[in-house]
């Protein structure tokens, strides 16, 4: 692993002149302007970069903006600056500005507050991820850019020495995932997977009364998630051209090369196929990770997998299903339905009794089962309750993360055989350690997905 701070120490003085020198704005954040920090040494500091800063990428540096330890020096957008995002079926959406101005912004005007200063320019935005990640005054970056470019942008930081916290679904297709975790492993980094369930003390409680045996023996697990929730362009829908805020050849990158429309882009980029996964990838990524948390199975996956009715449109912008629906079944025999349903339970049934979560709800058989206290002795899971903090103790701790790239992999893996399940129609056998199908050529091409010139894993 990297040692961040003899970097870091030469690039201060180098910045420090800078600063001074060509800006005349201080871009050093003193350690008595980081509150309850006033101890960590600029030298101590975790020095980050966000790439791709939309509606999660800048609640997620706005959450490591907060952490006293942390400097965010850079942002990364194909955006400049835009409130076309879309949120619009929330009531009452105004339209909220993201991209890579907004964020740099957000950035510098923290920093400012929190120096005094009243001018801070010390955050530098980037189109291109790539000149970010030549930063070698960049510990860590977080990657928020739909989930198309995870793959690309996480392995490039791995392979550069840097730390990452990358969106789920961690990937667009399974082949990418063995990919991240190699590059990963082979660089030594930290990664931590955007499934911040693993950081919740409810589900970690399911998972540990489950794990313990409190319901017997696990024998089915219903996962359910919701609809789709925007509607799609109309059939006849027609290419716009391209704003002049969006660098759009890099916002496709590695997918195939499509014409323009607002709604194949922002937010809405998880209904496209080539993409996302849709909702099976990503609210599944969330749900199932629990199934394997629960399951004791993060480090493999189910034997077999079938579609149950899943829907896809039959053509148009959207092309993700529609109505999600397949079961998966593992070696030890747990039963995994996953299907739409719009705040729908989980649920979880054992030889002895169930437990359901509904909304943040959880209902019981037996009912004591809600008081259950884990003994010292019995199965105690990972413990984290902040996923972004977990993320920074465990790069300066070198501990494995709550959710790292294996975990992030495996569940996201099983979203994958669900949508390859649901598309070929027929019941498919994995192999969860070779991480192919068993004689099935057609369903083993859809593995991996062909990338657009010059982008490659
Ligand atoms: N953990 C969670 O609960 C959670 C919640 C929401 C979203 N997410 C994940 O976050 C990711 C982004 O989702 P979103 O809703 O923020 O989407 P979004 O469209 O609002 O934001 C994505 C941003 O990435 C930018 N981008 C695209 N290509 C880029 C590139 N090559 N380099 C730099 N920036 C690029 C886009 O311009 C956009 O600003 C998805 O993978 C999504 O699943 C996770």
């Amino acid at each position: 692993m990297k040692d961040v701070r003899i970097d870091r120490r030469s690039f201060l003085k180098g910045a420090a002149t800078a600063a001074v020198g060509v800006m005349g704005l201080p871009c050093i954040v003193p350690s008595s302007a980081l509150g309850g920090a006033g101890s960590v040494a600029p030298s101590d500091r975790i020095t980050m970069g966000s790439i791709g800063v939309g509606g999660m990428g800048t609640n997620n540096m706005r959450a490591f903006l907060t952490q006293p330890d942390v400097q965010v020096v850079a942002v990364c957008d194909v955006v400049e600056a835009s409130n076309e995002y879309g949120h619009w079926y929330k009531k009452g959406w105004q339209g909220e500005w993201f991209g890579r101005e907004p964020a740099r912004k957000i950035v510098d005007a923290h920093y400012a507050d929190k120096t005094g200063v009243g001018q801070y320019k010390g955050c530098r935005a980037y189109v291109d991820f790539r000149a970010l990640l030549a930063r070698d005054d960049i510990d860590a970056v977080c990657i928020t850019t739909p989930d198309h470019w995870h793959a690309i942008p996480a392995i490039a930081a791995a392979s550069l020495g840097k730390h990452i916290y990358c969106e789920k679904p961690l990937t667009l297709a399974i082949a990418e995932g063995r990919a991240i975790v190699e590059a990963v492993h082979r660089h030594g980094v930290i990664f931590q997977t955007g499934t911040q369930r693993r950081s919740d003390q409810q589900s970690r409680f399911i998972c540990e009364l489950i794990r313990n045996g409190r319901i017997g023996t696990l024998k089915k697990a219903i996962t359910t998630i919701g609809a789709n929730n925007k509607q799609a362009p109309p059939r006849d829908w027609r290419p716009m051209p391209v704003p002049e805020w969006l660098d759009y050849d890099m916002w496709l990158g590695p997918a195939p090369w499509a014409p323009y429309h607002k709604d194949r882009c922002l937010y809405t980029f998880r209904f496209g196929f080539d993409y996302s996964g849709g909702q099976t990838t990503n609210l599944g990524a969330h749900a199932i990770d629990i199934v394997q948390w629960a399951n004791g199975t993060d480090h493999t996956g189910p034997v077999e997998v079938e579609d149950l009715g899943g829907e896809f449109p039959e053509d148009g912008l959207f092309t993700t299903a529609t109505k999600v629906h397949f079961r998966a079944k593992y070696a030890n025999g747990v039963e995994l339905i996953c299907r739409t349903e719009q705040d729908g339970p989980r649920r979880f049934e054992g030889t002895d009794g169930w437990i359901q979560i509904q909304g943040n709800k959880l209902t019981c058989h037996p009912e004591s089962l809600k008081t259950s206290v884990i003994g010292p002795n019995e199965i105690h899971l990972y413990e984290s309750n902040d996923h972004h903090r977990n993320f920074l103790d465990c790069i300066r701790s070198h501990r494995e993360t709550a959710a790292p790239a294996e975990i992030g992999h495996r569940s996201v893996t099983i979203c994958h055989l669900g949508n390859i399940a649901m598309t070929l129609k027929r019941k498919l056998r994995w192999d969860p350690e070779q991480e192919h199908f068993v004689n099935d050529d057609e369903a083993n091409r859809m593995l991996a997905r062909a990338m657009r010139s010059p982008w490659h894993l």
